[in-house]
């Protein structure tokens, strides 16, 4: 059985996830879904970055140990992911003992091959890429990836004589790999590395000493393992590198690393020649995508400029956004996040789309077959041949990493079926002649079309490929999907259908923005979307406090009615990650006020307590719920979770605050 070993990169800890994050993760879980589909071994891997000197600086602001900051983000990771439907088989944290030993036991290997020396080094660094930058990479002297300004920087470190591999990279970019592909994908980005490799490489710096938080460098005291190397020798260690037990690395290695083009040169550069010197296989292939861009910039939390997914999720669902997130971008290429985008493509092919063309079906089931699906197989129909053309269009998409047009191809089959049935008119039919086998072909043809196009939108929004599968009196799960279910004729015969509400209900572009307070045509262009509808209640979430140039009258500020408010009852809002909603007491009168503080707080942790609340807010409603006042918190700066403002227990309830 053909195999395949699916990795992401191992996300940084000093930073709640964010679309581009996601798309990531999302585009890897759908290529790995895919190829299990397709019948393959697959393992699929993810995890997270925690060393280095950004995770360092974040604890040494919030006075904690660096290891409290990474749980707690690798934690946030993890949930994210769950809720994302994300089927990795394993998390590497790269605090793990396991992946410290596979660290020492690459670095002895490299040093035996005599490919290691210290001496003295001086660059120019970027502290969000951890990586030092020659002067003639530099763009007007700035980060070429983050255009920050950037230090220059000293030290004594542990040098990788990279310039000993140009010569061999280079051989290795000219072979064809992976069915016939180049070893980097697409080839456009392996011209770039090339070029980089031409140019001639320098040995690079592998050590660091200003830095404690990292794994001790063997035999070097005083130094810790650079970030990248550690990072980069997850893909091994998460299969059991540097253990005794080798299985899991024998069997899948080398993997497939699916990546951001921002980190192509330490996938496509330093990671192989350290596989090299060690003596070990290169990965398979390194797979780069492109970057989702806000105001023509990539989305980063040093820009400032990022869209959280939470908004999109509690509105339209978590398959809402992996559709889009897959069938928005062109594989390999960037492109703009905007919600208008999302609104428009979710209408047509999720709510217009798919979702009408089962209600339709599902109707007519109900119209004219009791309930239930026929009674007989359809075998010579036109809409089995654009399943048979849409499923071989899917695969070879799937294939050539055109996820796009993997997606493209179930908007296409659904598009027919629906001009199938506009064509075919079965409603009209039933009513002139009555239940005949004609009819019966249709509405096999027409059901069992939606079955393949489910098979097909499996790997992409798999919740909803199983939702459809039970609409359409099918015990079956995304997960379980094998080759044969592609095959046309697998509707079950007489199988009851359930009674469903819409799938994707339309969305109205108009109120979706005026409930987050913006008019549809200018929406959001500053904002990231988390500041919105779950965080009305919060302070801003961007994540350095700004200081506003302009100050307000003290008139102005007298405006507010900020009173203590005793908590007497809350519930987490259902459906919803962040609201919470409480009954809070402010002198004699009780409110319903909701907050977007369930991810800091449970409900029993703020029954009892007295907090803060804004008092003469005008009434707003999130998720349905009237909201009349908001809480105040600050906002911690690395994730952006909220931290309520402490009152004195024995502060009366309805006290001013002023
Ligand atoms: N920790 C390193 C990776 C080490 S792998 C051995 C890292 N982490 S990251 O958290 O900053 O980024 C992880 C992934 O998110 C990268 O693939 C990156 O390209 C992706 N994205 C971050 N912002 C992005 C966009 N705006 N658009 C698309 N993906 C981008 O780098």
């Amino acid at each position: 059985m053909a195999r395949r070993y699916f990795t992401t990169p191992i996300y940084y800890v000093n930073d709640r996830p964010h679309i581009g994050h996601l798309y990531t993760t999302v585009v890897t879980d759908t290529l790995a879904r895919y190829f299990r589909l397709a019948g393959e071994d697959v393992r699929f891997l993810t995890g997270t970055d925690e060393h280095g000197q950004n995770i360092e600086k974040v604890a040494k602001k919030e006075g904690v140990a660096p290891i409290v900051v990474a749980d707690r983000h690798a934690r946030t990771f993890q949930n994210l992911w769950k809720e994302f439907g994300i089927a990795n088989d394993d998390f590497i944290r790269t605090t793990e003992p396991r992946h410290r030993v596979g660290v020492e036991e690459i670095i002895r290997r490299i040093d035996a091959a005599g490919d290691l020396y210290t001496a003295s080094h001086e660059g120019w660094y970027c502290a969000p890429c951890e990586a030092f930058y020659p002067e003639k990479d530099l763009v007007e002297g700035k980060c070429p990836v983050h255009g920050t300004t950037l230090e220059l920087q000293k030290e004594e470190n542990v040098f990788f004589r990279l310039s000993r591999y140009g010569g061999r990279l280079l051989e290795l970019y000219q072979e064809k790999g992976l069915d016939g592909q180049p070893f980097v994908y697409p080839e456009s980005r392996l011209n770039e590395v090339r070029s980089f490799v031409e140019s001639g490489l320098k040995d690079l710096s592998v050590s660091r000493t200003s830095i404690k938080w990292g794994i001790p460098f063997p035999g070097r005291p005083g130094h810790v393992v650079y970030v990248w190397l550690d990072a980069l020798v997850n893909y091994i260690t998460a299969l059991g590198f540097g253990s005794r037990d080798l299985s899991l690395y024998e069997r899948y290695w080398p993997g497939i690393h699916v990546i951001g083009k921002d980190i192509l040169r330490f996938h496509a550069v330093y990671w192989p020649a350290f596989l090299m010197s060690a003596g070990l296989p290169i990965p398979r292939q390194v797979v780069s995508h492109g970057w989702w861009l806000r105001d023509a910039k990539k989305m980063s939390k040093s820009t400032g400029n990022v869209v959280r997914p939470d908004d999109l999720v509690a509105a339209f669902g978590v398959d809402a956004l992996r559709w889009h997130l897959v069938s928005a971008m062109s594989f390999g290429q960037d492109a703009n996040f905007s919600d208008e985008d999302f609104l428009a493509g979710y209408n047509a092919d999720l709510a217009n789309g798919l979702g009408n063309a089962l209600s339709r079906a599902v109707k007519m089931s109900r119209d004219a077959f009791g309930g239930k699906t026929p009674g007989e197989m359809c075998d010579d129909n036109e809409v089995r041949a654009a399943a048979t053309d849409a499923v071989a269009a899917w695969r070879s998409a799937f294939e050539s990493y055109r996820l796009q047009d993997a997606a493209a191809a179930v908007r296409t089959l659904v598009t027919r079926i629906d001009g199938y049935i506009a064509a075919k008119e079965p409603w009209k039919k039933v009513k002139a002649e009555g239940v005949t086998p004609a009819l019966h072909r249709i509405q096999y043809a027409t059901l069992e079309g939606l079955r393949v196009a489910a098979c097909m939108l499996a790997p992409i929004a798999p919740r909803t490929a199983t939702e459809v599968f039970r609409r359409l009196g099918i015990d079956r799960r995304a997960e379980d999907l094998r080759p044969p279910d592609l095959a046309w004729g697998q509707l079950p015969l007489n199988a009851s259908l359930p009674a469903a509400p819409p799938l994707f209900p339309r969305a109205d572009a108009k109120e979706y923005f005026a409930s987050r307070g913006e008019s549809a045509s200018g929406a959001s262009k500053e904002r990231s979307v988390t500041d919105d509808k779950e965080n009305i209640s919060l302070a801003p979430t961007s994540a350095v406090p700004v200081p506003s140039e302009s100050k307000i009258a003290i008139s102005d500020f007298l405006k507010l009615d900020l009173r203590v408010g005793e908590v007497i009852a809350a519930e987490k809002v259902e459906k919803s990650r962040k609201l919470m909603k409480m009954t809070v007491k402010l002198g004699e009168e009780v409110r319903t006020i909701v907050g977007g503080i369930a991810t800091a707080y449970t409900a029993e942790q703020l029954v009892g307590r007295k907090l803060v609340f804004v008092a003469n807010l005008q009434p707003a409603k999130l998720m349905g719920i009237e909201s009349d006042g908001m809480v105040l918190a600050a906002t911690l700066p690395d994730t952006g979770e909220a931290s309520l403002l402490a009152v004195d227990p024995s502060v009366p309830s309805g006290a001013k605050v002023k």
